[in-house]
């Protein structure tokens, strides 16, 4: 299948981000000096994706403007003859064509997808949660696309959650395929520990056929009171072939304290000019 569109629900609060996140959107909180946001739509980008729809809500207009031309900043860099950091700025908003639509009330990860359906069409398309943040060779988004291409399936992207943490996630019952490729056979959004089918939880990969709006469009509220993409994904691949991808690359959850630290210390020992500073600087602490 090929794989053009993606769409990223950026519409979230950032609750446990406050009071950093009271009006800058959590996805425009730095990492070192790009927001998070930049670091997924590069991976999208680097996998193939052409076409970009953002589900947005209020007050989160600064992210529309991180990916459209900076006229005021433009015209000082090229009065300074900064021609790299002007090509860098410029180059942001050409990186995809970036589309926006609002989710007016926030209901759930499964209506954020529903939002898109105007914008997918018939066509698969790839969806990458704006909290999770990756570092990864071969970028993850494009390690599903493979596998869903293989197989004219879809496939979501799971890795290992250790029981303490799998019912803050989803837990899938899998059939192994071949080296790190299973079959769904059914998912659970925040299982109770009785309720857990696996350790294997999804983290912020999809790559999805247009079958899901034919199941969105008529599913009840769920966990949370919510419309939940799992729920949906539960009911899809009832229906069609749907492979579970354990990749390969770290995840950060960068819509909590811990994992917004860990990836900040981790690009930030990847930097080209910081990393080597950081590297002695956290040495000498000597914790
Ligand atoms: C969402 C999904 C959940 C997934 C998680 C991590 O949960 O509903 O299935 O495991 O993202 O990608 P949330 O973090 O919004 O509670």
């Amino acid at each position: 299948m090929k794989v053009k569109k993606a769409v990223i629900p950026v519409a979230g609060l950032g609750t446990r981000m406050l009071p950093a996140t009271k009006v800058v959107p959590k996805e425009m909180l730095p990492l070192i000096d790009k927001p998070g946001i930049q670091y997924i739509v590069e991976e999208a980008v680097a996998s193939g994706i052409e076409d970009i729809l953002m589900i947005t809500s209020r007050g989160k207009w600064t992210i529309e403007d991180h990916f459209d031309y900076a006229p005021e900043i433009e015209e000082k860099l090229k009065a300074a003859g900064k021609e790299d950091e002007l090509a860098m700025i410029r180059s942001l908003a050409n990186i995809a064509n970036i589309t926006f639509v609002r989710q007016k009330e926030l209901k759930g990860l499964g209506h954020a997808i529903w939002c898109a359906r105007r914008f997918t069409g018939d066509e698969p398309f790839a969806v990458l949660l704006g909290d999770d943040v990756m570092c990864a060779e071969i970028p993850v988004l494009k390690q599903l696309i493979d596998a869903s291409d293989k197989f004219g399936a879809s496939a979501v992207g799971v890795q290992y959650v250790g029981n303490e943490d799998i019912g803050k996630y989803c837990s899938l019952d899998v059939e192994n395929i071949e080296n790190n490729l299973y079959l769904v056979k059914s998912l659970i959004e925040k299982p109770e520990p009785e309720q857990v089918m696996s350790n294997f939880a999804i983290l912020g990969r999809y790559v999805l056929t247009s079958g899901i709006y034919d199941v969105l469009g008529n599913l009840p509220p769920g966990y949370g009171g919510e419309i939940q993409l799992t729920d949906g994904l539960n009911k899809l691949c009832a229906r069609e072939k749907m492979l579970a991808v354990e990749f390969s690359g770290k995840r950060y959850d960068t819509g909590n304290i811990k994992g917004y630290l860990e990836a900040t210390i981790q690009f930030g020992l990847m930097h080209p000019e910081a990393g080597e500073w950081l590297r002695d600087y956290l040495k000498s602490l000597k914790l």
